[in-house]
């Protein structure tokens, strides 16, 4: 790395986070005392598995279900397809719903059962990106059995309105899983006081390993297992389990968990993110997409989360993957869109509309001049001083069409 790259400010949470010191400690531990099989039968094997038993069991804790509930996967995209392939493994096929701001993998899963006889239908957004309830209504109709939705959208940062959907999903018996990988840990989840059956997440998205997630399921929810093996997770889930990352896991839902109790349930980042948005929102050519957190009466917007559409000085949209690059040249890591869609699909003039904002209206330029800027525990207010400038004249550097990388 050059020696210009002076702060390194890291502001991409929602792609992935530092693993909190606490974490690499619990499984430091584990890695020392409880490495073995935990299905082995001989000591070692029973001190590992009581350190699994007991991270499962925290884990279930924090997120207000039982231990049996909680199945444990590699991550978000394995969690995802658990479930719904999972719960479409049982009875004939049916349809499924989803949002049209889904997470690639939700998408994925999706176009798995419509090959297996599914009817896939997709519940358009408004311009803030959150469902379009009357739509969704009509959608819950027969024959749907599934309905999955993206409780945080990462690139955006809506957060749609689950309670009063999962109510009506009961209502006429329409089973919910929640994309909860980027809400976990931002906000208490009380899983078995929530009208959902089943809810993902990952640990490398609140600070904890990467590799490891984790699905909630509604205790007598029947789920199907999607990879077999040697019947793990009660027949759920098959492979040998990391207790190492699990119990970093465990551990990451625990710091998060003592820093939502501490502050009344509200993830203290969001003042942070507040004072930047105004700065930011005060530079010329920035408008902000998804909902506006400093409105009280606009829908409500995940608490670490800013997602910005960039402009010239006419008005043009400009590439926000040209502005990632100009901006990390000064040291601060941020993001055009989701991580893992930013790294593909541009077009020869580095312009690659965003899915997401397209959905949500935008028109394929200005869905192309998206940045997201995602904070964490690990910042302190100092560290995102130099956020605007940055932004500025990362945007003189594009707009003067100096080389990048
Ligand atoms: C909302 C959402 N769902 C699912 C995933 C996939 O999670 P993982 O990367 O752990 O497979 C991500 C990751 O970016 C995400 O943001």
């Amino acid at each position: 790395m050059s020696a210009l790259l002076t702060p390194q400010v890291y502001l991409d949470s929602c792609a992935t986070t530092p693993p909190a010191a606490g974490v690499l400690e619990a499984m430091a531990s584990v890695y020392g005392e409880a490495w073995a099989n935990p299905s082995s039968l001989h000591g070692f094997g029973l001190a590992a598995a009581e350190r699994l038993e007991r991270s499962r069991m925290r884990i279930a804790e924090i997120l207000g279900c039982s231990a049996n509930q909680v199945i444990l996967t590699s991550g978000g995209t394995e969690s995802i397809h658990t479930a719904l392939l999972g719960v479409a493994a049982d009875g004939p096929p049916g349809r499924l719903v989803i949002s049209s701001v889904e997470h690639p993998a939700t998408v994925a899963a999706a176009a798995q059962l419509q090959r297996r006889g599914w009817q896939v239908e997709c519940c358009p957004v408004d311009h803030l990106g959150v469902v379009d309830l009357e739509a969704l209504e009509l959608l819950l109709k027969p024959p749907t059995r599934l309905l999955s939705l993206i409780w945080g959208q990462s690139e955006v940062g809506t957060l749609q309105p689950i309670e009063a959907i999962g109510r009506r999903c009961r209502a006429v018996g329409v089973l919910l899983h929640v994309d909860a990988v980027q809400v976990v840990g931002h906000q208490p989840v009380d899983f078995n006081q929530l009208p959902i059956d089943l809810l993902s997440l990952a640990g490398h998205k609140l600070q904890g390993p990467r590799g490891v997630g984790a699905l909630l399921v509604r205790s007598d929810l029947k789920l199907k297992p999607f990879m077999g093996g040697g019947g793990q997770e009660s027949g759920r889930r098959g492979g040998t389990e990391p207790v190492a990352l699990v119990a970093g896991l465990a551990q990451a839902l625990d710091l998060c968990h003592g820093r939502l109790w501490a502050h009344g349930g509200r993830d203290p980042i969001a003042d942070l993110r507040d004072g930047l948005l105004e700065r930011l929102l005060a530079l010329p050519g920035v408008e902000l997409s998804g909902p506006d957190p400093l409105d009280p009466t606009a829908p409500k917007r995940l608490p670490h989360h800013i997602s910005l559409l960039m402009a010239a000085p006419g008005g043009k949209p400009l590439s926000g993957r040209r502005l990632v690059q100009t901006i990390w040249q000064q040291g601060y890591a941020l993001s055009s869109g989701s991580a893992c869609s930013s790294g593909r699909g541009a077009n020869p003039w580095g312009m690659a509309p965003s899915p997401i904002l397209q959905a949500m209206g935008y028109p394929d330029p200005v869905a192309a001049s998206g940045l997201r800027i995602s904070l964490g525990p690990w910042l302190t207010a100092g560290d995102l001083e130099g956020v605007p400038g940055a932004v500025e004249r990362g945007k003189l550097r594009v707009l003067a069409g100096e080389p990048v990388g």
